[in-house]
C-alpha cells in the first residue's frame, strides 16, 4: 500500500514531537538527560499508589471498573474546584472537566475554537506540545516575545486589533523558559484584554512547583476579579495537570471553565474517548484525600529546589561568559541562550558524543527564531549527575566558542 496517499489531507501537517523522539536516544542508561520534562521517579508515591489501587478495588471495584460519566468523577470535581476557588473567586464542579492529560485539553480546546488559517496569540517560545496540537489548523500565529518577567505584554494592543481567535499562555515557571509572568503584567494584561472579546486560555501545569517567592495569582482568578464576579464566567479556560505533582503516567488533568464551554468540550471529548479512565479517576481520589497532596507537594518544592539551585550553581561555574540562561523560580525548566552563531541543534549531535543530552529551542519557536536555544529539565537527574552534566555542557560550550569559525562537526 502506498499509505501516503490514503492519509486525510488534516494529516499533513501533522508531524511526531522531536521530543518524544529525542527521548529514545536518551534513555539509554549512559546519557545524561536534561531533555524530557520529567518528574523525578524516586519521588512517585508508589506505596501510597497501591494501598489506594487496594482500597478502590476492595470498596468499589465494580464502580471504578465500569465506563462512567464524560465530565468526570463528582468527587474528583469537587476537589478540583474547591483547591481552585480562593477568597475572590468560586469554582463550582461543574465548571471542571476531567481530562486524560492537559495535552487533551489544549487538543480539545483547539478543536473547539479555532478554524483553519485563524490567528492565535502566544509566547514566543512556547510550549511545544500545543504548537503540534495546533499545527493541522495551518494557523497564523501572532507570537508575543518575552523577557524575565514572562510575556512583553506592551507588544499586546497591536496583535489584538488583528481579531485573534483564541489566546494561548503559560503565565507561570513556563515551558520552556521556566519564567514568569509578574503580577503587574498579569493585570496589565487582563486590563488591556477588556476590549477585545478573545478567550484566553491559561495553561499551568505547574504553579504548585514553587521554590522561591510567592505564587502569582492566576489569570482566572484576576479575570474574574475585573470583572467583579465571583463565578467562572469570565474569558478564561483553565487547565492543569496530575502529571507534575503526583505522576505524569497516569494520564489525568482537568479544564476549569464557563459552563457553555464545558457544555461543547464534553461534547467533543465524548468523540474523542468517552472519558477518562474511571478507574484511574477513583485512584487518584483515594489518592488525594486526607491532605496527601500537600505533604507531597512539599517533599517534591524540597528537591527540585535543591537540583534547580545545583543546576544553576553548576552552570554559574562551568559554563562560558558568552552563554546566559534564566533563572526559574518553580517547575521544571530553564533555557540557555547562546551566541547567535551557535546552532543548538547541531551542538546537540555534538552533545550526545559526550552523552549528555537536551533539547534545541527552536521546535518551542514560531517564526523561524530561537536556532541558538536549548531547554534544560533540572527535575529528572540525581544532584551527582548534574554537576556532571553541566560540566561536560561547559566544556562543549567553550569548544564550540572557541571554534566559531569551523563548522561543528555533525
Ligand atoms: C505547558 C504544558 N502544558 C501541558 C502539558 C501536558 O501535560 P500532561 O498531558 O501530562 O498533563 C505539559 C507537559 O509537559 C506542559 O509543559
Amino acid at each position: 500500500m502506498q499509505w501516503d496517499s490514503y492519509f486525510a489531507k488534516r494529516t499533513e501537517l501533522t508531524t511526531r514531537s522531536t521530543i518524544r523522539e529525542l527521548l529514545k536516544y536518551t534513555i539509554q542508561p549512559e546519557v545524561i538527560s536534561f531533555a524530557g520534562g520529567l518528574p523525578a521517579p524516586e519521588l512517585f508515591p508508589v506505596e501510597r499508589i497501591r494501598q489506594a489501587t487496594n482500597t478502590v478495588l476492595t470498596q468499589h471495584g465494580p464502580e471504578a471498573l465500569q465506563y462512567s460519566t464524560t465530565e468526570g468523577m463528582p468527587e474528583l470535581r469537587s476537589f478540583l474546584a474547591q483547591r481552585l476557588s480562593s477568597e475572590t473567586l468560586s469554582v463550582k464542579p461543574e465548571n471542571i472537566l476531567i481530562v486524560t492529560g492537559s495535552q487533551q485539553a489544549l487538543d480539545l480546546i483547539a478543536r473547539v475554537f479555532v478554524n483553519e488559517r485563524d490567528r492565535v496569540i502566544l509566547e514566543n517560545p512556547t510550549y511545544l506540545g500545543m504548537l503540534q496540537t495546533l499545527k493541522p489548523y495551518d494557523l497564523t500565529y501572532l507570537p508575543v516575545t518575552t523577557d524575565d518577567d514572562g510575556m512583553r505584554i506592551e507588544a499586546l494592543p497591536e496583535l489584538l486589533r488583528q481579531q485573534p481567535k483564541l489566546m494561548y499562555v503559560v503565565p507561570t515557571y513556563q515551558n520552556p523558559q521556566g519564567t514568569t509572568l509578574t503580577k503587574q503584567r498579569r493585570l496589565d494584561l487582563i486590563h488591556m484584554l477588556e476590549p477585545y472579546p478573545v478567550p484566553l486560555v491559561e495553561d499551568n501545569p505547574y504553579s504548585e512547583l514553587c521554590y522561591t517567592g510567592e505564587i502569582e495569582p492566576s489569570l482566572m482568578e484576576l479575570d474574574a476579579q475585573s470583572l467583579g464576579i465571583r463565578e467562572l464566567n469570565g474569558r478564561v479556560i483553565y487547565t492543569s495537570t496530575f502529571s507534575k505533582i503526583l505522576s505524569p503516567g497516569l494520564r489525568v488533568g482537568w479544564i476549569a471553565a464557563p459552563l457553555p464551554v464545558i457544555d461543547k468540550l464534553v461534547a467533543v471529548k465524548q468523540s474523542t474517548d468517552l472519558h477518562t479512565s474511571t478507574f484511574v479517576q477513583y485512584i487518584i481520589n483515594e489518592v488525594v484525600r486526607d491532605g496527601f497532596l500537600e505533604s507531597h507537594i512539599a517533599q517534591l518544592r524540597t528537591t527540585y529546589r535543591q537540583r534547580r539551585d545545583i543546576m544553576l550553581a553548576a552552570m554559574e561555574h562551568y559554563f562560558p561568559q558568552e552563554v546566559s540562561w534564566s533563572h526559574p523560580a518553580g517547575g521544571l525548566f530553564l533555557m540557555v541562550y547562546l551566541p547567535q552563531y551557535i546552532d543548538a541543534q547541531e551542538l546537540l549531535q555534538e552533545a550526545l558524543a559526550y552523552k549528555v543530552a537536551f533539547v534545541p529551542g527552536v521546535d518551542f519557536h514560531v517564526g523561524n527564531s530561537g536556532h541558538n536555544t536549548f531547554r534544560l529539565n533540572f527535575s529528572h537527574e540525581s544532584p551527582p549527575m548534574i554537576e556532571e552534566g553541566m560540566k561536560r555542557l561547559g566544556q562543549l560550550l567553550k569548544n564550540a566558542i572557541q571554534q566559531k569559525d569551523l563548522p561543528l562537526r555533525v
